[in-house]
């Protein structure tokens, strides 16, 4: 049974292609066309699929989508009724920029443009899956037999939270909340009124509340309301996204509680550290209160999480740690990312019944570039480049990280979601307290107060963190333990935590085999680990990977075996390698053409 589940119209559009529940691709369009969480039709992934994996729409059985078209358009009328007339102006294409209005004939948008990009007239039925079903259903590549799933996001189809009991190829949703009742909403909404974008800064938020006090806290509490039946309210009298969408999210209680939007180029202030600060505790808090309400009603230890409130690892290290719950499975793609993946999911196990033979054990699922395409791309840049043996590549690459080097990594398949994971990546040495400057100033150019992820050989991840669990997808942000602070300074946030990934040898040798060469060096098994890009979407390709390194200062570039730190004649020339320093094994290769 081979399903195409697809998104578009919505953020994060894509495909994933799923055979008897076992992916084969998983592609986001923002990769390919370089619009950071596009909306647009995703025929580049497509392509990419006939073109790596000689997909023909003879060999998809099922197309699915995550959304219940049907569902929605109710939902959507009910809420214009409900403030109607002000409420028109939620039709506007600025008051839901994440969605577009063509999502109400979705169906219709896809026909067209799969018949298009398959150059055919018949489809085979396009499947529509319930936006949180389609969350819920990354149950079914979990670890677990049995499960509690919690689904928060901004919103589905008929709801912005969701339970559900999971049970082998069973999914049960046992509690959902009302639509604009919406955490995730929320979230969005005050990470927008900070000064930041709105549906993918959520993150610079969760990080700048560490900086914050407890000022706001109990107000903002009287904003989300834990309820003692493991629910929440959120009370609307501070809000007005019901009515009028993203163009005014807030009522005048808001403003005069919590004080004016900031603007984006205007100085963060206490105020607004505290707000993020309350924001983020508050969130922490409806979590633990929903799953200890789960706990107590099933008899369940194990948890998935999704929806893009998933992503919040600080509250997820919080779940491991503060409730009676044994492990938190959290895909690393949470949020939209996954949805096509997770529809897919959903209509095998769930509709069909099909067994579960899969377990997502790594995010490796994007597209891989042959050697001759890295070669083709290097040459046309004219940058001269050596071809290592792996062994040798992975010494050199470790010295070179132990010698202060930044390194964009680049490797294989790109990873799903929106973290890198070890084939996307830039790495540095997490020892150097000055690391973290460096990286923002020559690489990065983020806000100064977020801080960079470690990723650490999950035999040691205990050995350096507060964590009981392996972490592979960046899910978690336990406590760094005190007496290894100081020896990955670079690595901790202000708040003593840091953004695990836990890396074994069977998801990414290289990668693994990376990390294990700088402790044999340097006694420390961990790395500093940040998204191979700077403002786009993280690369995909040889030439997005030399344009991010042409244009920062990250010190040496390795695609795949090829190793470069020729910057084309430009002044940081001087660190190139030359090749008698790179052993004797190394293939001195010179360009074909200089620019
Ligand atoms: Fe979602």
């Amino acid at each position: 049974m081979k399903v195409l589940g697809v998104v578009a119209k919505t953020h994060d559009s894509g495909i994933a292609l799923v055979d008897d529940g076992v992916p084969e691709l998983i592609f986001e369009e923002e990769r390919f066309n370089r619009v950071k969480k596009t909306k647009k039709f995703p025929k580049q992934s497509l392509a990419a699929a006939r073109a790596d994996f000689e997909l023909s729409i003879a060999d998809v059985d099922v197309i699915t989508t995550p959304w219940d078209v049907r569902q929605l358009r109710r939902t959507a009328s009910r809420l214009l009724m409900r403030r109607f007339p002000l409420s028109l102006s939620l039709l506007l294409p600025s008051a839901h920029d994440s969605q577009q209005n063509q999502i109400m004939v979705l169906n219709s948008y896809l026909r067209h443009g799969l018949s298009k990009s398959f150059e055919c007239t018949t489809l085979p039925p396009i499947v529509n899956v319930g936006h949180h079903d389609s969350h819920a259903a990354v149950f079914f590549v979990s670890p677990f037999e049995e499960a509690l799933v919690l689904v928060m996001d901004g919103y589905g189809d008929d709801s912005s939270s969701s339970a559900y009991l999971g049970r082998g190829t069973r999914l049960e949703r046992n509690w959902s909340t009302e639509i604009m009742n919406s955490l995730g909403l929320v979230y969005t909404f005050v990470t927008q009124h900070l000064g930041f974008a709105g549906f993918g800064d959520e993150g610079k938020v969760m990080a700048l509340a560490a900086f914050g006090s407890s000022t706001y806290v109990n107000r903002f509490r009287d904003v989300i309301r834990s309820t003692a039946d493991g629910s929440y309210a959120v009370d609307m009298s501070y809000f007005s996204y019901d009515t009028f969408g993203q163009l005014r999210p807030f009522s005048r209680k808001f403003l005069d509680t919590f004080g004016h939007a900031r603007r984006p180029d205007e100085p963060l202030t206490d105020r607004h550290r505290d707000l993020a600060f309350a924001l983020q505790t508050v969130t922490e808090e409806v979590i633990l209160n929903r799953v200890r309400s789960l706990l107590k009603q099933y008899p369940v230890r194990d948890l998935c999480m999704s929806g893009g409130v998933a992503l919040n690892c600080v509250a997820n290290a919080k779940v491991l740690e503060a409730t009676d719950v044994r492990r938190v499975w959290v895909p690393p793609c949470a949020s939209d990312t996954g949805a096509p993946f997770g529809s897919a999911l959903w209509h095998t196990h769930q509709t069909l019944g099909l067994p579960r033979r899969f377990e997502l054990t790594h995010p490796y699922y994007g597209r891989a570039y042959k050697d001759e395409e890295i070669v083709r791309a290097l040459e046309a840049e004219g940058l001269r480049y050596h071809r290592l043996p792996t062994a040798q590549l992975l010494r050199r690459v470790a010295k070179d990280l132990a010698d202060g080097k930044i390194i964009g990594w680049f490797q294989d398949r790109f990873e799903m979601g929106p973290r890198a994971l070890g084939n996307r990546s830039i790495l540095a040495d997490p020892r150097r307290t000055e690391m973290r400057d460096e990286l923002n100033d020559r690489v990065k150019k983020r806000e100064p107060f977020r801080p960079f992820a470690p990723v650490v050989l999950a035999e040691k991840a205990s050995e350096y963190f507060e964590v009981s669990q392996a972490d592979p997808f960046m899910t978690l942000a336990p406590r760094v333990r005190t007496d290894k602070q100081g020896v990955i300074p670079a690595a901790v946030h202000v708040d003593g935590t840091g953004r695990i990934q836990t890396i074994d040898r069977a998801a990414n040798a290289k990668y693994y085999g990376l990390i294990e060469e700088f402790a044999r060096l340097t006694g420390v098994p961990v790395l500093l680990n940040t998204s191979f890009n700077r403002k786009e979407p993280i690369v995909a390709a040889p030439k997005d990977a030399i344009a991010c390194y042409l244009l920062s200062g990250i010190d040496v570039l390795v695609l795949g075996d090829y190793y470069t730190t020729d910057r084309r004649g430009r002044a940081e020339e001087a660190q190139a390698v030359p090749a008698a320093a790179l052993g004797a094994q190394a293939t001195a290769i010179a360009p074909a053409s200089q620019n």
